[in-house]
């Protein structure tokens, strides 16, 4: 039985090679006036876009929500994110931030997108600037439907429990309008990790999302005497109370809460294909990593920067990333996860040395192997020359 399908197979490809080869034969030498399926890909993903801001409102005491409208969104999946790109100062930056709006708000006569921006306790940049300054009718570019951070009915479970802390909500509030509208079908349980009660960021707009698939539970950490609902951290324990069969952990938050999750799912002996982790950006303090020569951490290298015939030489923070110092000079640095996954900030190291983060090191094996490394995952620990493409 089986030989005879396998010859079956060859004999059906073998008349299709035939057929596309008379198609060739026939096809003109001139190049299609039309490219379907160039134009479809455009559409589906046109790279940068302009948007301006067209609401600026309130998602807790520390966290804005900013709604950009545009004249094309492309599709985008519940729990993907967007970046912005802007100048402040001298400096060229660019941050990723998920979207907190869903897939279907870019229909329609006003489409738009939404993100959700935290201001940091301290040492904030990007967002310090977003949260302060940020007011109806700025003009933005950016990207939009990036990422993989997104539910996959073939690759996980329908039962999904997203395990949130602070700003880590925004992916999970746009899955959550979508499954209420009737767009995605799962079920969705956010355990959602927070202070205090102020601190709670979209509270109303999770509420409305609030039906038989969709629960949310807030999960207060700090001391709130009057508080009724859940208290502590996420641990195994609690993960467990709301977890129901077969299950797929969507986790996103800060850097901390990480560890934390990871151990509580080990602990429950959750699978490593049920568990999803949304990329957090550059680490706080890449000192702390294993293998980081602690010494050269006040130091400041000279970067020089080739791009075309053009040579720029400009400063670089041993504690900053590459893409930092290329933002601080005010060079275009393409970059979208700023976490070392994507490879967008792909640059070449002509000369010197570096240190690459080992959370973030999404390399290839041949880029390694020819001195290419992603500039926002890796941190200068000497004089470099490094060679980047002209956007
Ligand atoms: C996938 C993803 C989704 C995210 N979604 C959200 C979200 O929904 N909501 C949210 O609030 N946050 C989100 N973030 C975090 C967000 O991208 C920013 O990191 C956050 O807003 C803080 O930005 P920041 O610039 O203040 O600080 P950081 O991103 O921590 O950046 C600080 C960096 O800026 C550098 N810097 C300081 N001064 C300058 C200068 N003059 N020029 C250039 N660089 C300078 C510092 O050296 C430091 O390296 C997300 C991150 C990722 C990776
Ligand atoms: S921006 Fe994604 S790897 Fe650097």
């Amino acid at each position: 039985m089986k030989v005879k399908g396998f010859l079956k197979d060859v004999g059906g490809a073998s008349r299709v090679t035939k057929a596309r080869q008379a198609k060739f034969d026939q096809a003109s030498a001139n190049p299609a006036p039309y490219d379907p399926i160039g134009t479809l890909a455009k559409t589906l993903h046109p790279g940068f876009l302009h948007f301006r801001v067209t609401e600026v409102r309130d998602a807790s005491p520390t966290a804005k929500t900013i709604r950009f409208e545009g004249a094309h969104f492309p599709y985008f999946m519940a729990g993907q994110f967007m970046t912005l790109r802007m100048k402040i100062g001298n400096s060229l930056v660019t941050r990723p931030y998920s979207i907190s709006s869903s897939p279907f708000q870019t229909r329609g006569e006003h489409p738009f997108v939404e993100i959700t921006v935290r201001k940091p306790r301290k040492d904030g940049f990007v967002a310090d600037y977003l949260y302060d300054n940020v007011k109806v009718g700025d003009e933005f570019e950016g990207e939009v439907g990036l990422g993989e951070f997104h539910y996959g009915p073939i690759r996980d479970a329908k039962n999904v429990v997203a395990l949130a802390g602070g700003s880590g909500i925004t992916p999970f509030l746009s899955m959550a309008r979508e499954i209420r509208f009737g767009n995605l079908d799962m079920n969705l349980t956010i355990l959602f990790g927070s202070v205090s009660e102020d601190d709670i960021i979209l509270r109303k707009e999770l509420e409305e999302c609030v039906c038989d698939k969709v629960r949310v539970i807030h999960v207060l950490s700090g001391e709130n005497p009057n508080w009724k609902g859940e208290r502590g951290f996420l641990d195994a324990k609690l993960i467990q109370k709301y977890s129901q069969g077969d299950t797929t952990y969507f986790v996103c938050g800060p850097q901390v809460m990480y560890d934390f999750v990871r151990k509580a799912l080990e602990e429950l002996k959750v699978p490593a294909r049920r568990i999803r982790f949304e990329v957090f950006g550059a680490p706080r303090d890449i000192t702390t990593f294993e293998g980081y020569p602690k010494e050269l951490a006040g130091e400041e290298f000279r970067l020089t920067v080739c791009q075309g015939i053009h040579h720029t030489v400009i400063p670089a923070k041993a504690n900053e990333p590459i893409a930092v110092a290329l933002e601080r000079a005010g060079l275009k640095v393409h970059t979208a996860c700023r976490s070392g996954a994507c490879g967008y900030c792909r640059i070449k190291v002509l000369s010197g040395n570096f240190y690459v983060c080992p959370v973030g090191d999404g390399r290839r094996g041949a880029d390694k192997d020819y001195g290419y490394v992603h500039a926002c995952a890796t941190y200068p620990t000497s004089d470099l020359k490094i060679k980047i493409n002209i956007d």
